[in-house]
């Protein structure tokens, strides 16, 4: 039996990670770290929950003691970290906290996995998951590679990048077993509803107007959240030690062509003529610092390791909007609380 740590499991992309994981390896045990913010949500995982093999732990991982403490008590074999504070409206309102988490936080993670493994790393690794977001924005052409030399414009992605470069730093000084990945957008169920789809899809329901930043033509590369779980399997288990692997949809869209298509499908979900979603776009004041286009060139994973997006993008974005339509218990969950106060403060301001 191994122990696996995975952080920010009760959030959107790690809860996906923890089901696969918990599902996949019953030789696994698999400890779910999390702080339960905002974000992170243990309905997430209420179908996972009494397996023998998965145990959820909340806490923080700015805390450095009871991380070290829960590593003495575990002696984990692995560490997967997503957790992290995700959204960059969010880090430019109030920075602090993601230097905090996704700086310090892993620092203390790093810091745990070298006090328990120096003396014995084989088969030990520590799984840095990270943003497409740290190599900056790019014009119309090219893509992000391996190599790309990191140029992060906003708080999120600087707190992201100086954490991508701690992780490396332990590797070469400590030879600390790590990988990282830097991946694309994701979308698909359990999302909370500040991004992009998932908000829209809240919104249209209750016919509330679509904030689109600045004129809609910034370019996101989607990659469906089960492909992106996937890839982190393969990595974790096959991915070369020291390594860094770009992960992406192959997927790039304008916001607003998205954000047509979306309205298009919540027309036909809704019974509503077409058109009727679209006019809710209400144009407004761009993000400050608006990175215009990312896009990943994922041939690294793809020729090392095989790996290539699964899901169309057409079936996933129809079956996400299907997801968040019949899931409307937990999208009020989600929506009601903190996050209204945040949701106040973002946009009813603008
Ligand atoms: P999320 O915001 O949905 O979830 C983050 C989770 O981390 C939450 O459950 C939260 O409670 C937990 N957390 C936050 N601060 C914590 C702390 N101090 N201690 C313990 N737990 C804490 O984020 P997500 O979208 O699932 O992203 C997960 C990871 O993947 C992040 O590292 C993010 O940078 C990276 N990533 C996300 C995307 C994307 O499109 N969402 C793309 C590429 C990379
Ligand atoms: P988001 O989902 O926040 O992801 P990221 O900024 O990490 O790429 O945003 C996706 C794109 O959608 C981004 O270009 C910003 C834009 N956007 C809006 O136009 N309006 C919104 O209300 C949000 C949340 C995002």
């Amino acid at each position: 039996m191994k122990n696996i740590l995975i952080t920010g499991g009760a959030g959107f992309i790690g809860s996906h990670v923890v089901r696969l994981f918990v599902k996949k390896y019953p030789e696994y045990h698999c400890v779910n770290l999390d702080k339960l913010t905002y974000a992170g949500n243990l309905a997430n995982l209420s179908d996972i929950e009494n397996y023998p093999n998965y145990t959820f732990i909340k806490g923080d991982i700015t805390d450095g003691p009871f991380v070290q403490n829960l590593f003495s008590e575990w002696d984990f074999d692995g560490v997967i970290h997503l957790a992290a504070e995700s959204h960059v409206d969010r880090s430019i309102s109030n920075p602090m906290e993601f230097i905090m988490t996704n700086i310090v936080g892993t620092v203390n993670l790093l810091n745990a996995s070298l006090a328990t493994w120096k003396s014995n790393c084989d088969g030990k690794r520590f799984y840095h998951i990270s943003t497409d977001e740290v190599y900056g924005s790019l014009g119309e052409e090219g893509k992000f590679l391996e190599t790309t030399p990191y140029d992060p414009r906003s708080p999120y992605s600087a707190s992201k990048a100086s954490s991508d470069h701690l992780v490396r730093a332990y590797s070469h000084t400590f030879s600390l077993p790590v990988i990282i990945s830097n991946c694309s957008n994701n979308y698909g169920p359990y999302q909370f509803p500040e991004k992009l789809i998932p908000l829209f899809i809240h919104n249209i329901r209750n016919r509330k107007p679509l904030p689109v930043y600045g004129k809609g033509a910034n370019i996101r590369d989607w990659l469906y959240v089960e492909d992106h779980a996937k890839a982190i399997d393969l990595l974790f288990h096959n991915g070369k030690l020291g390594e860094t692997y770009n992960i992406g949809g192959n997927n790039e869209w304008k916001n607003i062509d998205l954000i047509h298509k979306l309205c298009d499908i919540m027309d036909q979900r809704l019974n509503r003529q077409k058109g009727e979603s679209a006019q809710l776009i209400t144009y407004v004041k761009d993000r400050a610092g608006h990175d215009l286009r990312y896009a990943i060139d994922a041939t690294k994973i793809h020729n090392e390791l095989g790996w290539e997006p699964t899901v169309k993008f057409t079936e996933g974005f129809e079956a996400t909007v299907d997801w968040y339509l019949s899931n409307e218990e937990w999208l009020n969950a989600v929506t009601s609380g903190e996050y209204q106060k945040y949701y106040e403060q973002q946009y009813v301001k603008r």
